[in-house]
């Protein structure tokens, strides 16, 4: 299928087109754990400086296990949504009392832990650890059903169970060091190519270009659908 021919192309454009982030430095689990946590509800070029603030405060899972609560909240002062923090400093101590103090590099045990759910699981699963599975949020929700051509509304729990369905089948070709960069170059295909609001830059390039429906059909102010709640 289009996902599948798109492979090729999409790893060879992300690996030319990456934005140069601090996450993507290495591909040490823990910050790659913050990083997915921050950026949740966050803007990347919002998230950077508190990440590398974060980073010198908390350098270890230990170290956040450890936290006054009080100081991580200072930390975490304007990105909002604090209920994130709580979790972190949750998950931290589960992390050293039942792992000691390495993330965990399965699935299921990453989606145990507070504040990870679906999305986070795969990110951290894929980025940190080279598992396949995915990791899909509403940004590449909004560029495969581009892809696809298709109408259906992606708010809609089947229709991202369906989806992520999809991507894993395609994870499970690739070589074992591939899922991480695949995972990621549909989330960098949505933030810098197949952007929001009907209005993408499809000549920029686009790794979908060549099989991208919506762009065949000139669909790409219609798509994707997102019926009211
Ligand atoms: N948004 C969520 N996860 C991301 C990542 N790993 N890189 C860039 N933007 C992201």
């Amino acid at each position: 299928e289009r996902l599948e021919a798109a492979r090729g192309p999409l790893l060879s454009w992300y690996q030319g087109n990456k934005r140069d982030l601090p996450w993507r430095e290495n591909q040490d689990a823990y910050r790659i754990w913050i990083s997915e946590i921050m950026l949740q509800q966050t803007r990347v070029e919002a998230v950077k400086p508190y990440f590398a603030r974060f980073m010198e405060c908390f350098p270890t899972v230990q170290a956040l296990a450890e936290c006054e609560e009080e100081e991580l909240f200072k930390y975490w002062e304007g990105l909002g949504y604090y209920s994130r923090a709580r979790n972190l400093k949750k998950a931290a101590k589960i992390i050293v009392s039942q792992y000691g103090g390495e993330l965990p590099a399965d699935h299921r045990a990453l989606l145990a832990l507070p504040g990870i759910g679906s999305y986070t699981a795969g990110a951290i699963g894929s980025i940190a650890f080279g598992l396949p599975v995915p990791a899909v949020d509403g940004n590449v929700m909004r560029v495969l059903s581009r892809v696809a051509g298709s109408y259906e509304d992606i708010l809609k729990q089947a229709v991202k169970k369906k989806t992520e369905a999809a991507v894993e089948e395609v994870l499970k070709t690739l070589k074992k060091d591939e899922p991480g960069d695949f995972n990621q170059a549909l989330i960098e295909t949505g933030a810098i190519v197949c952007v929001p609001n009907g209005a993408p830059l499809c000549d920029l390039p686009c790794p979908f270009y060549t099989v991208c429906e919506a762009r065949k059909r000139n669909l790409i102010s219609a798509i994707p659908v997102k019926a009211p709640k």
